[in-house]
């Protein structure tokens, strides 16, 4: 199948399993569960849980298992979003071509949907766990606990994201905060993925040196569309972190560098895949993918 279509077809099972999470309830704290839901739905490439997927499907043919934690994930993930476009983080009025949360909504809708899309797949995982025999709690337990230790890494590269703003830092410094803020959560996905389905160890560590790239490239790749990238496509401000005095690969190395940088970590990705032959042919495209994206 042709990359894009399968990507597309991923899209659509991510986009079908997070409806079922949709909360339709008329009552006081209505409009949480709509801010919820608008943030959710609004369209997101849904990258995560793919990885998540993808990764699982390396070893296994059914999907059933993995899908609660993909979903979760991308619950986490736009927590993370609806936090970050908030006045007291990067003060950002658009995203997937429309008002934020909290311009849509509220800030206090926008916090409380953050906070609540934080929590519900705490709720999502304890339910599988319940379900969980066993025999396979042990995985599960590991994998929650990575889940747990993913978003403390993510909150950690977003504060220190926030703290040197304007400030010169280092280029370990910089590494520190997209290592944390994005790139722990497109490893957890690797992991989850391989772990779930019982990968040999080794396999994990290698698929966990492919995941660490990708996540490093696809944050370049955020800096340099903040810099050059088409709003209307993009969907979301383009000059915010100019504008925000952020540390960026751009603003580090200059754009021509940053590309070279984002290249190469994207070939060293694609190598850590050498031994798994036609199987891992799609997260080789993901890699090219995360590397030439337009949005
Ligand atoms: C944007 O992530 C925020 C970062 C971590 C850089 P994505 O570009 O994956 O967000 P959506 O969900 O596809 O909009
Ligand atoms: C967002 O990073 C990272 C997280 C939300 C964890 P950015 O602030 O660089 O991403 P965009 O450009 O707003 O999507
Ligand atoms: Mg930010
Ligand atoms: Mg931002």
């Amino acid at each position: 199948m042709e990359f894009k279509q399968e990507l597309k077809k991923y899209q659509q099972i991510v986009d079908k399993e997070l409806e079922k999470y949709i909360i339709k309830a008329d009552c006081p704290e209505k409009q949480l569960y709509q801010a919820m839901e608008y943030s959710v739905m609004a369209g997101g490439k849904r990258l995560r849980p793919i990885l998540v997927i993808a990764t699982y499907q390396l070893f296994k043919e059914t999907i059933e298992e993995c899908m609660p934690y993909a979903v979760a994930i991308e619950m986490v993930h736009n927590s993370s979003l609806i936090h970050d476009d908030l006045p007291g983080i990067d003060n950002d009025d658009f995203r997937h071509g429309k008002p934020t949360n909290h311009k849509q909504f509220n800030e206090a809708t926008a916090i409380l949907a953050g906070d609540a899309l934080q929590n519900k797949p705490y709720e999502i995982i304890s339910q599988d766990l319940v379900n969980t025999k066993l025999d396979e709690m042990p995985k599960k337990v590991r994998v929650l606990q990575e889940f747990a230790q993913a978003i403390q890494k993510m909150l950690a590269g977003q504060y220190v994201d926030t703290q040197k703003e304007g400030k010169d830092i280092s280029a370990e410094e910089l590494k520190y905060i997209h290592q944390n803020k994005t790139g722990a959560f497109l490893k957890l996905c690797v992991r989850i993925g391989a772990i779930l389905a019982e990968a040999p160890e080794e396999q994990v560590q290698k698929l966990t040196n492919y995941a660490e790239k990708i996540g490093l490239a696809f944050q370049i790749k955020d800096d340099i569309l903040s810099e050059e990238g088409n709003e209307k496509v993009l969907g979301k401000p383009v000059g915010n972190d100019k504008k925000l005095g952020k540390c960026t690969y751009v603003s580090q190395y200059g754009l021509k560098r940053a590309k070279e940088i984002l290249y190469q970590t994207t070939k060293e990705a694609i190598k850590e895949l050498k031994d798994y032959g036609e199987k891992a042919e799609f997260l080789r495209e993901l890699a090219l993918y995360i590397q030439n994206r337009n949005k």
